[in-house]
């Protein structure tokens, strides 16, 4: 048996993350070992997002989000950047029919404008067509960063306000969430991190408050969907004790089950 079918058996399919999200980092670090130009590890980087994309979306994964470009990624060298944008514009040019094909549906976050007005046709174009996908919704954060989503969420707020929509009373987290990119998905169960940075470096800032963190040494360019199986597993091995005791999680396990130990 394959180490994935192996792994596969461990996954328990019925406790799932309903989100994953990746900060898909290490391309740059990937290609400067093997002494190739930084744009390699990111084209290598790039077959390693059809392999997980296919691996959530057979799995059963509902939310899968990858962070591809941060808005702090602009400022890297203008070559780095347009190769960036070029390898996105052809994933999505190459990957689309069969994503949707197999029941993707796509979404894109981050400040559009910003974006070229092709690149952004092409997206708008893909995003349509999968929208009434029911298979897993692929997230791409693209020139996104979780402050600039927050400051903009606040002015979209304070606009409602003065056009008399909501008053600020009725301001609270669920209101607020609604005025984020990411309204009607939910937060990320298990955010994973390629290539040892222990940090988030902007991403879903909002959203990651009770996250589980997986961080690995392995550079994306060398992820594999075992390794994606892997966190999985270790992310079902944790108690999400959301502020409360370990032992107030039995008492509730317990209830929900039609009993309480404290009975
Ligand atoms: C992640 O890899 C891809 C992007 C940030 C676009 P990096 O390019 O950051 O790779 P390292 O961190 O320099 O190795
Ligand atoms: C985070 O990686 C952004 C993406 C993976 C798109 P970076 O390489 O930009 O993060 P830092 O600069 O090491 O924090
Ligand atoms: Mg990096």
């Amino acid at each position: 048996m394959s180490v994935y079918s192996e792994l596969l058996k461990r996954v328990d399919k019925k406790n799932l993350p309903t989100h994953v999200a990746i900060i898909m980092d290490g391309n740059g670090r990937w290609a400067q070992k093997r002494h190739l130009v930084r744009v390699k590890g990111h084209e290598q980087g790039s077959k390693v997002v059809k392999r997980i994309v296919e691996t959530a979306s057979n799995l059963g994964v509902k939310v899968l989000s990858l962070y591809a470009f941060s808005k702090e990624n602009w400022n890297r060298p203008r070559e780095e950047v347009d190769a960036l944008m070029q390898l996105l514009h052809r994933y999505l040019l190459v990957e689309s029919n069969n994503l949707i094909k197999n029941g993707v549906r796509l979404s894109i976050i981050g400040d559009r404008k910003s974006l070229s007005p092709t690149l952004n046709e092409l997206i708008s174009d893909v995003c349509a067509r999968s929208e009434h996908n029911t298979g897993t919704r692929v997230v791409i954060a693209l020139s996104y960063s979780g402050r600039y989503e927050i400051v903009e969420a606040v002015k979209a707020v304070i606009k409602d306000v003065q056009d008399k929509k909501i008053a600020p009373d009725d301001i609270d987290e669920e209101l607020f969430g609604n005025y984020l990119f990411t309204k009607d998905i939910p937060d990320p169960d298990l955010l994973i991190r390629t290539s040892a940075e222990k940090r988030i470096s902007n991403f879903m800032l909002w959203q990651i408050a009770y996250t589980e963190l997986y961080i690995t040494k392995t550079l994306w360019p060398d992820f594999t969907k075992e390794e994606f199986l892997r966190s999985i597993i270790s992310f079902q091995k944790r108690e999400r004790r959301f502020g409360m005791t370990g032992d107030q999680l039995i008492t509730q396990k317990n209830s929900s089950r039609g009993y309480s130990l404290n009975e």
